[in-house]
């Protein structure tokens, strides 16, 4: 397979990045945050999230976010939403695009979303039909694809099901999620073999998250199955606050860089996007999470 001239970055640091952070960063911190990385190049980004605020309150200004932003034409601005509420309150900010979220593993969806996977689905079906009626495209996220902080391993075909449900439903991509990054490359290219027999390669995204150090490894292994949609966090940031011990995304500066060096475009711009990340570290008042960015001076 050869590898593709350009790969799309979902930039999901505002949202799965900032709803683990223990310091509280203020809504003008996140405003330029979004800001910052549009101004970079970034073409996707996910805003925040319109969840409850008892389950995750680091989200609860998301609202405020959307408020703040200046919005770029080409910039897609999403918005993750478990529900028909979540649906609504994304519409009212202005989200141009929502996600929903099942999990590959049923402890890890009562834990994260306090139901179980089949009747998380049954919960998107109204959401689905409600973005059909407004024009909105939905992505779908897959969570636990590699391995659940709860039940350990996780079978390709339980990955399999969840995502075709998701697509069948009518989420125009599959995000599958190493939530707590305990995959390997073999496990990846694996799973993308295993999913994609139902979803298209260009319809499916790496989501992962670095525990064990294997995300950069991961992409890789992805891109020469053919996938060319990338979730990815500024600094490294995030996790889920449902996934004990699962460390940041990988670091959008990180994949730039890989990409850079396969000759790989993303339209972002790196020396701007590290400068961005600089000061959303010293907002938090901690290193950051890329090695990229910790290389160039910070
Ligand atoms: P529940 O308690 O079972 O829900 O929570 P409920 O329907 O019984 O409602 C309870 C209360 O929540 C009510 O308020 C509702 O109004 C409110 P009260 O009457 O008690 O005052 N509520 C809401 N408030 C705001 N926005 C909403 C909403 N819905 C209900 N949308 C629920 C169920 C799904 C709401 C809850 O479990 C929840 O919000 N979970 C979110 C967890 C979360 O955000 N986790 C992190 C994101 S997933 C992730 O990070 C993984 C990912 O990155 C991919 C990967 O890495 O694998 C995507
Ligand atoms: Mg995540």
């Amino acid at each position: 397979m050869t590898l593709p001239d350009r790969v799309r970055i979902v930039e999901v640091g505002p949202r799965d990045g900032l709803q683990n952070e223990q310091a509280s960063i203020s809504t003008a911190d996140k405003i330029a945050l979004v800001d910052g990385l549009s101004d970079a190049g970034v073409g996707f980004i996910e805003v925040g999230s319109f969840v409850s605020p008892k389950w995750v309150p680091q989200m609860a200004d998301s609202a405020a976010v959307f408020a703040g932003i200046q919005r770029r034409p080409q910039v897609v601005y999403a918005a993750l939403t478990p529900n028909v509420q979540g649906f609504e309150a994304a519409l009212a900010a202005g989200a141009s695009q929502v996600a929903v979220f099942a999990a590959a593993s049923e402890s890890f969806s009562q834990k994260n979303i306090n139901c179980s996977v089949a009747e998380s689905l049954k919960r998107f079906e109204p959401l689905m039909a409600h973005a059909q009626a407004e024009g909105i495209q939905v992505r779908g996220y897959v969570s636990c694809v590699l391995g659940c902080p709860y039940e350990g391993e996780v079978a390709p075909s339980r990955v399999r099901d969840v995502s075709q449900a998701l697509w069948e439903m009518g989420c125009y991509e599959v995000s599958l999620g190493d939530t707590i990054g305990v995959g390997t490359a073999g496990q990846a290219r694996r799973l993308i073999e295993a999913v994609s027999r139902d979803i298209p390669r260009a319809s499916l995204a790496g989501h992962f998250h670095d525990t064990y150090g294997q995300a950069l490894a991961n992409i890789y292994a992805c891109l020469l199955e053919g996938i060319s949609v990338f979730d990815s966090a500024i600094g490294g940031l995030g996790g889920c606050p449902y996934a004990k011990g699962a460390t940041g995304n990988v670091a959008t500066e990180d994949v730039l860089y890989l990409l850079q060096g396969l000759g790989i475009e993303t339209g972002i711009d790196l020396p701007r996007l590290i400068a961005v990340s600089r000061r959303l570290t010293a907002a938090l008042g901690k290193p950051s999470g890329s090695r990229v960015t910790r290389a160039r001076g910070g």
